[in-house]
């Protein structure tokens, strides 16, 4: 599976993670710069991408979707498997034709490859710009010195910056559902992960700034904020005259902004999911009953050697802790197939976890060997391809009967819907999530996107509820 998906589709099918982002609204100003982005990876990225269009607009730069017309396109790049790498050098041979057809175009390539790749990507003198995730603050200044002779490039890793101060220029379509960081990096060193060299070590964000943007978003007629970090549940801010505040009281702060604003959060990490943010999500209506809960591999060998610090059994009791607090819970996944060394047995133990938990929808990847990690230097790549293709398939099979499944169990449950606009297959039904995440379709009465409906499950698909109306 692809783990990048148009953002059109991105609220209509998928939890939303893998992403890639075209510009949106556009500020027409024949007079200002235009600077293009477009952007590949995860959640984390697209923020980021508002991080830098708020910085960029300051220094009087407008958003165009057209890539011809940009004074300076950007790619915000994502390093996390080898074929992300590798769409972007298409990518970039594609903004070479565009170097040649129009003199001054500068191209940057901002992210995770960036940081990773360095002044590699200088090579063949396409890229005017290589800019790290912590380095967004210096964009103008870097733009500002750049001449044909001269690339710039800043991949400084910082163990402060949050951009808190920075209000990210919403570039989402529907104007609903709002991401905001509330923390960097990542501090664990899962064996086959890149993220921690490309992002650096973990920050968390001054929870009030946090609070702050998501009033501002509500303010603004938003009525979904999602909560990203790597690790959520690490997130711990201490201020200078030591008050703490941990990921459970902050999702208390965000939730007390109103009942009418849901929260969303990702992703959680089973070695540190507390028991304490279980019971916080069931005290609040508005925390949506869905965690994004990466499992990996139902191995507990593959486990040790990916060194996620859990055991399938922690793993097993952590969903049944979840569902003896919140019995609705929505739980999804990701899964790695094909890791160092694993075992006919070990796969089984991947799929065996999939029954026995019913996710209901997982991201699903072939192990990709990332150059630098833990897993590269230790363990060989040594599942053929043919072999992770075939597992992973079989994986992908499985959990579109565990999707089918998980969404029968809904049948006949009354579950209140967030409308995101109207259904692709009929305007006379709306389409919208459910506190799980699960997609529903339901008829219209007319409500528009942002408004709350009240649902009765009748029938499923592996990908929707159908419903019909109670309200
Ligand atoms: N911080 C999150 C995951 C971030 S990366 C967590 O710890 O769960 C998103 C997903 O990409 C991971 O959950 C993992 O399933 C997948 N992934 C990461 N590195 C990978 C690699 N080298 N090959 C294949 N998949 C990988
Ligand atoms: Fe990567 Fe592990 Fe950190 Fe997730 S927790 S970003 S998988 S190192
Ligand atoms: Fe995200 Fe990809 Fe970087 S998944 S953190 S953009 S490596």
């Amino acid at each position: 599976m692809s783990e990048i998906i148009f953002i059109e589709k991105l609220y209509l099918c998928y939890p939303i993670q893998y992403i890639y982002m075209k510009n949106i609204r556009p500020i027409q100003d024949p007079s200002r710069p235009k600077v293009y982005i477009e952007t590949y990876g995860c959640q984390m990225n697209v923020n980021d991408s508002e991080v830098i269009l708020s910085i960029l607009q300051d220094e009087g730069y407008a958003l165009t979707e057209n890539m011809d017309e940009a004074n300076v396109i950007l790619a915000n790049t994502c390093s996390i498997r080898d074929n992300a790498e590798q769409r972007i050098w298409g990518r970039v041979d594609q903004f070479k034709l565009q170097k040649r057809r129009r003199d001054g175009v500068v191209i940057g390539i901002v992210g995770c490859m960036a940081e990773r790749l360095k002044d590699k990507l200088l090579e063949g003198h396409v890229v005017d710009l290589v800019a790290g995730p912590d380095a967004y603050r210096n964009l103008p200044m870097l733009l500002r010195a750049i001449t044909p002779e001269n690339p710039q490039i800043d991949t400084l890793l910082s163990h402060e910056e949050t951009y808190a101060d920075i209000s990210p220029v919403r570039m989402d379509r529907n104007g609903i559902s709002g991401f905001v960081s509330i923390m960097r990096g990542c501090n664990n060193v899962c064996s086959y992960c890149i993220v921690p060299y490309t992002r650096g070590a973990e920050r968390s964000r001054d929870p009030y700034s946090i609070v702050r943007e998501a009033q501002e978003l509500f303010d603004n007629g938003y009525k979904e904020v999602t909560l990203l970090g790597q690790n959520v549940d690490s997130y711990l801010w201490k201020s200078e005259d030591g008050e703490q505040v941990n990921f459970a009281r902050l999702l208390e702060m965000v939730a007390g902004i109103s009942p009418d604003m849901r929260v969303r959060f990702s992703t959680s990490h089973p070695k540190d999911i507390s028991d304490e943010v279980i019971h916080t999500m069931a005290a609040y209506d508005n925390i949506c009953n869905h965690i994004h809960l990466p499992v990996q591999s139902g191995s507990s060998i593959m486990l040790e050697k990916m060194r996620r610090k859990y055991d399938r059994e922690w793993y097993l009791e952590r969903v049944r802790k979840i569902r003896s607090v919140i019995p609705d819970c929505g739980i999804t996944t990701d899964v790695i197939a094909g890791f160092s060394g694993e075992t006919e047995q070990d796969h089984t133990d991947t799929l065996t976890l999939m029954e026995e938990v019913v996710f209901d929808s997982a991201f699903m990847f072939a192990y990709s060997e990332r150059p630098g990690t833990l897993a590269s230097k230790k363990y060989p790549d040594d599942i053929p391809y043919e072999v992770k293709t075939q597992r992973l398939n079989e994986i992908i099979a499985l959990q579109g009967r565990m999707s089918l499944k998980s969404n029968e169990r809904e049948i006949g449950r009354r579950l209140k819907v967030l409308v995101e606009g109207p259904s692709k297959k009929n305007p006379d039904e709306l389409c919208g999530r459910a506190g799980s995440n699960k997609m529903c379709v339901f008829p219209s009465r007319g409500e528009k996107p942002g408004d709350y409906c009240e649902v009765e499950v009748t029938g499923v698909t592996s990908a929707t509820l159908l419903c019909s109306r109670i309200d």
